[in-house]
């Protein structure tokens, strides 16, 4: 950061030496960037509209700082360890529209801030109290964010005059609880992140007539809270202490699309049904035995890794036509009943990992699953075979992981089945690297699909080769493979370093696929 404003400091310096103050640089479309300033620099020209400084040391900042800049429209302070800020320091400035003084030790909103104000950001500072007067007449705020600060309270009666405020930013603070409601009509994104908060008032939300998006996450919250608006399309309530979540509390909340609820304390949940718009439903990190019963028909994402879940049933997935996000990994899962994926005919991405699976639980999926599904992860299960009927028409296919299972085989021909695939990640096995492993190399390289591991464990004399490029290998199987096959094999010229590259990544957690 602070090497590219040097960069365009000193190239900017040359040429406009004479207009433009000193570690500042100026460009044509009026606006002027600064750093390593030890006070606001006097020389910056009037016709200036936006203003940068960032990483200077300016402790206070005065009234006639920015008096003459009767144009600016944007102002930055940023990391200059600024701590008071004198009043009417900014009143002047008619058209400024946005200010922000993020990452400085301010202790108190700044004072008479100009009524045409549309942002103010005053995030990672001090701010340890508001006042009934720090945003009076700011009728045109749209965006306050006041995250990483140590408010404790909300004082109702300093939110009065933000009748256009859109978006409301309190994440990071020391809110115990909250008030009487504010009246913030207009008022769509409410993000109230990482505080205390373990309760809410009866009809705190009620007047936030256009919530769109409330964040609650990370609060010592028990309970879901009541009256939330109606107009909510995303809810974010994890990491709290949610016990249990009733939906009848919440069904009137006809428009949600997004609902989080990772790292509670849920050991069940019933009846999301009664939220027919639910997209995305989020329980990571629970207690959960079962998967949720009765889920919307409409849902897209369903995550419920990292809970108890030991068995799938037939039933589980019923209706979930346009679920194309499953992750189930994480769990103690060894019963996956068959065709219980079958509703599914849109799903791309399977999460089964750290799983106790003994096989591969596709067997009778739908036909058009097998179109779409793109992503298969089962690292982590003890899976002894791979056969042809478990990954038969997966034309989509493209990652495949069965890192750290039993299997010892894979046969040729269950590749025929994945045309496309482009990632497999075959490390943890125990390999038996027979000739016929070979046919499957073979048929990997063809593919151009790229392989991660492949140790042999057996037999003895193959012990630790790996499987995808040892030239031992090779040349034992040798008299096993005609004269063509071994042709196909050498004008691929298998490269002799390649052994080296495989089993790079033997992380666990890695994660990064990436499909098309
Ligand atoms: C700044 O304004 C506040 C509020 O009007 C007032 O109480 C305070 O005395 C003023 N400070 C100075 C230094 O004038
Ligand atoms: C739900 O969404 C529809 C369509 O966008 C909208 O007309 C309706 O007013 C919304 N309902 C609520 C309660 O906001
Ligand atoms: C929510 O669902 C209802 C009924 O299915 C529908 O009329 C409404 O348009 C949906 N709202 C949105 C935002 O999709
Ligand atoms: C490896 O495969 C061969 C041939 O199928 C078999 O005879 C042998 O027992 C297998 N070894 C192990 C350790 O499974
Ligand atoms: C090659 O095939 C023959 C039988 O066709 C078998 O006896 C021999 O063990 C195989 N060699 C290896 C290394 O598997």
């Amino acid at each position: 950061m602070y090497l590219s404003y040097l960069l365009v400091a000193l190239s900017f310096q040359s040429a406009l030496s004479t207009t433009c103050p000193r570690r500042c640089s100026c460009d044509p479309a009026q606006s002027v960037q600064c750093y390593r300033a030890t006070e606001i620099p006097r020389e910056i020209p009037f016709t200036t509209r936006r203003l940068y400084i960032s990483h200077s040391k300016i402790k206070q900042l005065q009234f006639t700082d920015f008096r003459r800049m009767s144009v600016l429209e944007e102002l930055v302070l940023l990391c200059s360890g600024t701590e008071s800020i004198e009043n009417n320091t900014f009143k002047a400035l008619s058209t400024l529209k946005s200010l922000e003084l993020c990452k400085n030790q301010l202790k108190q909103i700044p004072t008479f801030l100009p009524s045409g104000l549309e942002i103010l950001r005053l995030t990672d500072n001090s701010i340890n109290a508001l006042h009934a007067s720090d945003f009076a007449g700011l009728m045109k705020l749209r965006v306050l964010d006041l995250r990483n600060n140590l408010i404790a309270t909300l004082p109702p009666s300093a939110f009065s005059s933000l009748y256009n405020l859109q978006s409301l930013i309190l994440d990071g603070n020391n809110m115990e609880s909250v008030s009487a409601p504010l009246r913030l009509p207009r008022l769509k994104y409410l993000s109230m992140a990482d505080n205390k908060l373990n309760s809410f008032p009866t009809n705190f939300f009620a007047s936030f007539q256009s919530l769109h998006f409330l964040s609650l996450t990370g609060n010592f919250l028990t309970k879901v809270p009541l009256d939330l608006p109606k107009s909510l399309l995303s809810l974010k309530l994890e990491k709290n202490q949610l016990k249990m979540v009733r939906l009848r509390d919440v069904k009137h909340l006809e428009n949600l699309s997004e609902f989080l609820l990772s790292e509670n304390q849920l050991t069940s949940i019933d009846g999301a049904q009664l939220l027919p718009n639910l997209t995305t439903l989020e329980l990571s990190k629970n207690q959960l035995h079962t998967v949720p019963l009765r889920l919307p028909s409409r849902l897209q994402k369903l995550d419920c890794s990292n809970n108890l879940i030991q068995r799938v049933t037939a039933q589980d997935f019923q209706g979930l036509q346009d679920l194309k996000h499953l992750f189930l990994d994480n769990n103690a899962v060894s019963t996956f009943e068959a065709g219980a994926l079958q509703p599914c005919a849109q799903l791309s991405n399977l999460a089964l990992e750290q799983n106790l699976l003994s096989s591969i639980p596709l067997r009778q999926v739908n036909l058009r699953t097998a179109d779409t599904l793109a992503r298969l992860d089962l690292k982590g299960n003890d899976i002894e075979d791979v056969g042809e009927q478990e990954l038969k028409d997966l034309k989509q296919l493209q990652v495949l992981n069965l890192r750290n299972n039993k299997i010892s085989l894979l046969d040729r021909k269950v590749l025929e089945y994945l045309p496309r695939l482009r990632h497999l990640y075959l490390d943890g096995n125990p390999w038996n690297c027979t000739c016929d492993l070979l046919r499957t190399r073979r048929a990997l390289v063809a593919k151009g699909t790229d392989v991660r591991g492949g140790q042999c464990a057996a037999p003895a004399q193959s012990r630790g080769e790996s499987w995808m490029s040892s030239k031992k290998i090779l040349q034992q199987c040798e008299d096993n493979l005609s004269s063509m096959e071994r042709g196909k094999e050498d004008r691929r010229k298998m490269k002799p370093n390649e052994a080296s590259s495989v089993g790079v990544n033997t992380d666990d957690d890695y994660y990064d696929y990436e499909l098309d």
